[in-house]
């Protein structure tokens, strides 16, 4: 990982926080994005074959990061099992793109965190395709929570009282949760653009795999269905040391704090919010996304 330039670029500012950036308005963490790959992101040349899976941070990026190489390749596990998953299918907004860009083979698969405005122009202009995953909020902010804590290079997260506050006003990595769904689930991307929840993958893998090789256009067998799903199972991929961040280093992600494959379950958020905090959690999130045309997968209660 390289280290973030001092010096803020027009569009981007200094939070209080050390630990990120303000860019156009979205908190990033300062030391994954330095100017370099912001201004390579935005000026990115979008192909029409590309495929992006786009997500808010910890609704399951490295879950479709393997999955995508596997249903564009019809089942072959060679690149995950000989790539990191951040070269694999890079980050959009990270410094690793540019390094591996000239190595990727059509159809490219790539991911960000980027919410639907700062997509680069050349992806308006083109075809390619986008995978939003989404995921029920009260257990992507346990998750992040915990990210938090295993990731040396975010501000510490606090206690998970404290830690609801910043979410909720947006004072992490990304942003709202409610304005990144708001502005992807609001886009005129027609049929360039497929849905699918974390929770929906976790229920029946299969049957997600089947759903995103028909958007995709790849007719895969049944016995190969089956293969991407044994190779993407949590506990597969928790082997994967491609997969697994295992091989960065503990001064930026502490896996001994908790490991970046934590539970991979549904529903987390049960052992973590109190009924007062929960209660304060649903009303926030109901009243931001009030008046909005959206139908959400889940209950919020
Ligand atoms: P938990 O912290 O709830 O376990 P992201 O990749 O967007 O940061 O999301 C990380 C979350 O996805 C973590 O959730 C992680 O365990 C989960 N995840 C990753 N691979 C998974 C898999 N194969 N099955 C289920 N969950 C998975």
């Amino acid at each position: 990982m390289q280290q973030a330039t001092d010096s803020p670029e027009p569009g981007t500012s200094i939070m209080s926080s050390e630990a990120y950036i303000q860019y156009r308005g979205i908190p990033l963490p300062r030391m994954a994005h330095p100017k370099e790959s912001l201004d390579y992101a935005e000026k990115f040349r979008v192909e029409d074959s590309d495929v992006f899976v786009v997500t808010y941070p910890k609704s399951g990026t490295i879950w479709m990061q393997e999955i995508l190489p596997l249903v564009l390749n019809g089942g072959d596990a060679t690149p995950v099992k000989t790539i990191p998953n951040w070269d694999r299918v890079p980050w959009l907004e990270e410094t690793r793109l540019a390094v591996v860009v000239d190595e990727m083979k059509s159809p490219r698969g790539l991911v960000t965190h980027f919410p639907y405005f700062l997509m680069p122009r050349s992806f308006h202009a083109s075809k390619a395709k986008v995978i939003y995953v989404m995921r029920n909020p009260k257990d992507v902010i346990v998750s992040s929570y915990y990210f938090h804590k295993m990731a040396e290079f975010l501000d510490k997260p606090g206690t998970f009282d404290e830690f609801m506050e910043k979410f909720l006003e947006g004072k992490v990595l990304f942003g709202k949760w409610t304005e990144h769904v708001k502005g992807w689930m609001g886009t005129d991307l027609g049929d360039r653009i497929m849905y699918i929840t974390y929770e929906e993958m976790v229920q029946d893998l299969p049957a997600a795999l089947r759903r995103i090789s028909g958007f995709l256009g790849r007719n895969l067998s049944e016995e190969v269905i089956q293969k991407i799903a044994e190779q993407c199972s949590f506990t597969s991929m928790k082997k994967n040391t491609m997969s697994n961040f295992s091989m960065v280093p503990k001064v930026y992600m502490n896996s001994d704090t908790s490991p970046f494959l934590r539970k991979g379950v549904v529903g987390d958020w049960k052992k973590h919010f109190s009924p007062e905090q929960l209660a304060r959690f649903t009303s926030v999130i109901r009243k931001e996304l009030e008046g909005e045309n959206l139908t959400l997968p889940w209950s919020l209660d």
